[in-house]
């Protein structure tokens, strides 16, 4: 079966620095927002996108993607959980949905597959990830400076995108953390919260999330390299 996506594309890319959102700066003479939508819409068991844009946005309808059947807007929030949600409202309970971020415009067909696995698999959703490569630190908390010990990393990964849910179950676990002021960084955390298993599908380094100046330049390396 195709599923929908939710794109979260309603931040402000203060870590950027740049003079707009970080989703509408160029790679190739595109935009990153762009390069994201369209990948998505590749995926052969993509059905169509639910993008979140700010409502003062005055880029996204400037877009030649904005009038894309396959594409529909909605108004973002002031976090990205309320812009997922606002995009879940699109979504029937009773599908499956992924999220994925705008600003993750390197993300491969063959991860987005082994993800899209966990639906007939009946262990719950999962998300991309990766293996954490560094020896971690965790800081004491009375001295932030400060090693309290070493974090064994064997069990440690970093969070990507796309994460991967019943829809009924994210809505009912996003609102459900909202609703207790629980920090909600991730569709994971809020699932986790709420008591739903989140397996961990390893993916690639690549799918980096663009975030600091130094990042989009390696997102052209990656882009101007592959084939899907
Ligand atoms: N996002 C969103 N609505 C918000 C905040 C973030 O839709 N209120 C989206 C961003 O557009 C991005 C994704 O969520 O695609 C991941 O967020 P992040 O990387 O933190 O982007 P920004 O919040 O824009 O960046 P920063 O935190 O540096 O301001
Ligand atoms: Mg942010």
């Amino acid at each position: 079966s195709d599923f929908p996506v939710v794109v979260p594309a309603a931040g402000v890319g203060k870590r950027m620095g740049a003079d707009r959102p970080k989703q509408y700066l160029l790679i190739h003479g595109k935009t990153v927002l762009e390069h994201t939508l369209l990948l998505l819409l590749a995926h052969p068991r993509i059905r169509y996108v639910v993008v979140a844009i700010d409502p003062q946005d005055p880029y996204f309808d400037a877009l030649d993607i904005a009038d894309h059947p396959d594409i529909k807007r909605v108004d973002g929030g002031k976090e990205r959980a309320d812009s997922v949600l606002a995009g879940l409202q699109l979504i029937a309970d009773q599908d499956w949905v992924l999220v994925h971020d705008a600003a993750r415009p390197c993300v491969r067909h063959d991860d987005i597959d082994a993800l899209l696995a966990l639906a007939d698999q009946h262990n719950g959703g999962g998300i991309l990830a990766t293996p954490v490569r560094d020896t971690m630190k965790r800081a004491s908390e009375q001295f932030p400076d400060r090693v309290d010990h070493t974090a064994p990393r064997e069990h440690l990964w970093h969070a990507q995108t796309p994460q991967f849910f019943p829809a009924g179950q994210l809505r009912q676990a996003l609102e459900q953390g909202m609703a207790k002021g629980l920090p909600i960084t991730d569709e994971a955390s809020a699932m986790e919260a709420a008591g739903y298993p989140v397996q961990l599908v390893e993916g690639s380094e690549q799918n980096l999330k663009i975030t600091r100046p130094d990042d989009l330049a390696l997102a052209e390396y990656y882009l101007s390299r592959r084939t899907t």
